[in-house]
């Protein structure tokens, strides 16, 4: 029948939070506020990116941001929606932006308990090829009374409440987790909500594809140089497939839900790689580990890094177990 075509009980993103809150009895529904306006931001970047060409979004801002890279101009756009949404929530003290040298202290009208540190737009390099981009963000809660400060989030991976990501790719997708799995949300724009598509999201115990820049073969670790020889010329079986987006959201997206691993090792001109541990690393380590699988930078454990500076990087191995393993043997081998 036609009335079929409608549900008419949606799990939303913010129903399930709810319920998750209602589990918790000293929970005040502030987690779910927050997301509130990372679920606005997240929409409003999903409706500036279908519509990029149009409102002339494509190009660069003419900045170049801390970490070295050339802003574009959505991602100016998306860090303001971001900080004007986490601002104006009253539940933020502290955000980290890719796109901010220091931290931002919210002032004390606007502040509230949870710090966020995000990248605004993942993948900037493919916008105005129209490849799928994201945004990362991680949420600590902030211990102890007094003002924010800088020092504050100099926390390792392993002190996340929250973590998460947005997919701008076919579709627009929230993956989250706040520590109790990873579920998914796919955008349905009739709507405007995101609609529970995956609960409980496991990733396989091995893939059969690796995703790395093989351009900078001549300048990766050994260890690294012959963990991906092993997997192109197998002793026995077939040779893995290689896939490289260049969006790390995208990348990681794809090893969460075909399995396999993600990496970007350091180089000899990145001796800790290129990603980002605050704003990259930490919250898509949460996220993988979430769904049972491992990220390490070859010698640590991603989430036990205590964070020296907040746009400090570090090399990034990550996706399912027994391929992390592998990367792992490599490196123990090499010691
Ligand atoms: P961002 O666009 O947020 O600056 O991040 C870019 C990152 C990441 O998305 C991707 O995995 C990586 O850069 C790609 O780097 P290479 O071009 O060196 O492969
Ligand atoms: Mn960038
Ligand atoms: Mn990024
Ligand atoms: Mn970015």
């Amino acid at each position: 029948s036609q009335g079929a075509a409608i549900d008419t009980s949606p799990i939303t993103l913010t129903r399930f939070l709810l319920e998750e809150q209602r589990k918790l009895p000293q929970a005040t529904g502030d987690f779910t506020a927050l997301m509130n306006a990372v679920q606005t931001a997240v929409k409003a970047v999903s409706s500036a990116v279908r519509k990029a060409g149009i409102h002339k979004l494509y190009g660069i801002s003419g900045v170049t941001n801390v970490t070295g890279d050339e802003q574009k101009k959505l991602d100016v756009l998306a860090n303001d929606l971001f900080i004007n949404m986490f601002k104006s929530s009253f539940l933020t003290c502290l955000l980290v932006s890719e796109e901010n040298d220091e931290a931002i202290i919210v002032d004390s009208e606007h502040k509230g308990k949870y710090m966020v540190v995000f990248d605004p737009l993942d993948g900037s390099s493919n916008i105005d090829c129209l490849v799928s981009i994201g945004t990362i963000f991680g949420i600590y809660r902030k211990d102890g009374g007094g003002d924010a400060k800088e020092s504050d989030v100099l926390l390792p991976g392993n002190k996340l409440v929250a973590a998460g990501y947005a997919l701008y790719g076919s579709a627009t997708m929230i993956v989250l987790s706040t520590g109790n799995g990873v579920h998914t949300f796919m955008l349905d724009p009739a709507i405007g909500e995101f609609l529970l598509t995956e609960k409980n999201l496991k990733i396989k115990p091995r893939g059969k594809i690796y995703s790395l820049n093989e351009g900078y073969e001549a300048s990766w670790d050994k260890p690294t140089q012959e963990y991906i020889k092993s997997k192109k010329y197998p002793e026995n079986g077939k040779p893995y497939a290689a896939r490289y987006i260049g969006s790390m959201v995208a990348d990681v997206h794809r090893t969460l839900l075909y399995g396999g691993i993600f990496m970007y090792p350091a180089t000899k001109e990145a001796p800790k790689g290129k990603l980002r541990l605050l704003y990259e690393c930490n919250p898509m380590a949460f996220i993988v580990e979430q769904a049972g699988g491992m990220a390490t930078t070859g010698k640590q454990r991603v989430l036990d890094i205590q964070p020296e500076k907040i746009h400090e990087r570090s090399p990034i191995y990550m996706g399912s177990p027994e391929d992390v393993q592998d990367v792992l043997d490599s490196f123990a081998k090499h010691k």
